[in-house]
């Protein structure tokens, strides 16, 4: 089945929007994206891939720099909306596999820096996504400007196949993941399912996982080269046999 299929852009958060807080606010190291980004973009604006519910974006624009933001969902861009310091940041409803097409983005740039975080860019199910992605990210940055994307690294030894597990217990809920691996195509399909006395609800998602060097040959087919590997958003360098996660900075160099 072609994921696009029962699973638009829209899909993840609308289904995450009204827990996406509570779930993954400590995902990974808010200061360090702020602080990195910051210097990076150099006062110049900075484009984010699925803003979702503002998690980076609203630190980093509250530090002066000024902030644009895509996202598919208009139940994320509402969570964000409903926060201080949201005045501060034109939040664009699109999808990032065709920026080209988002209300007024190419006016906002050229970008100092787009960036997607925490396995954002993966929310792209195909190849075609992700391609057509980084197509519009190179037309979007300026000719000095840098594209990070943030991403796990798949094992060595690949996934599990998948399989059942508890992501939370509580008094009044049980949230299960369910999950299905398709190695031949780097696709999982999950589910987040949330049982309480009232109901259940289903929380779908799907990952197109990518190795830090199938990331680096679809960027350089879309003209951009590699610059910096981190392990982290401070900059710590990164080893494949150690790390689990990556910063990847990388110039643009040519059309794509
Ligand atoms: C994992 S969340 C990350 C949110 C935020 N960047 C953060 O770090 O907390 C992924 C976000 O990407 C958005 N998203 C997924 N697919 C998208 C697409 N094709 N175009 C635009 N946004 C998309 C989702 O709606 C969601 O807000």
């Amino acid at each position: 089945m072609n994921v696009q299929d029962g699973y638009p852009p829209s899909s993840y958060g609308e289904s995450f929007a009204d827990v996406y807080d509570d779930w993954y606010a400590d995902v990974s190291d808010i200061g360090a994206t702020v602080a990195t980004l910051g210097t990076l973009a150099g006062g110049r604006p900075v484009l984010e891939l699925g803003i979702g519910t503002g998690r980076i974006a609203l630190p980093l624009a509250a530090t002066g720099t000024p902030v644009v933001g895509v996202d598919a969902s208009p139940a994320m861009l509402d969570v964000l909306q409903t926060k201080p310091g949201a005045a501060a940041i034109v939040a664009v409803e699109g999808d990032m596999a065709a920026l080209g097409d988002a209300p007024g983005l190419t006016d906002r740039g050229p970008f100092g820096v787009v960036f997607a975080a925490f396995n954002t860019f993966f929310n792209l199910p195909s190849d075609q996504d992700q391609a057509d992605c980084l197509e519009g990210c190179h037309s979007l940055i300026s000719d000095d400007g840098t594209l990070v994307i943030e991403g796990f690294v798949p094992p060595e030894g690949g996934l599990t196949d998948g399989g059942i597990s508890v992501r939370d217990v509580t008094t009044t809920t049980a949230v299960l993941t369910v999950s299905k691996h398709d190695a031949d195509n780097q696709l999982i399909h999950g589910h987040h399912i949330e049982m309480r006395s009232d109901g259940n609800t289903m929380r779908p998602w799907v990952i197109h996982y990518r190795t830090p060097e199938q990331l680096d040959a679809s960027a350089a087919a879309a003209g951009f080269v590699l610059d910096q590997r981190w392990a982290d958003w401070r900059g710590m360098p990164f080893d494949p046999a150690v790390h689990d996660v990556h910063v990847t900075l990388y110039r643009k160099v040519s059309s794509p």
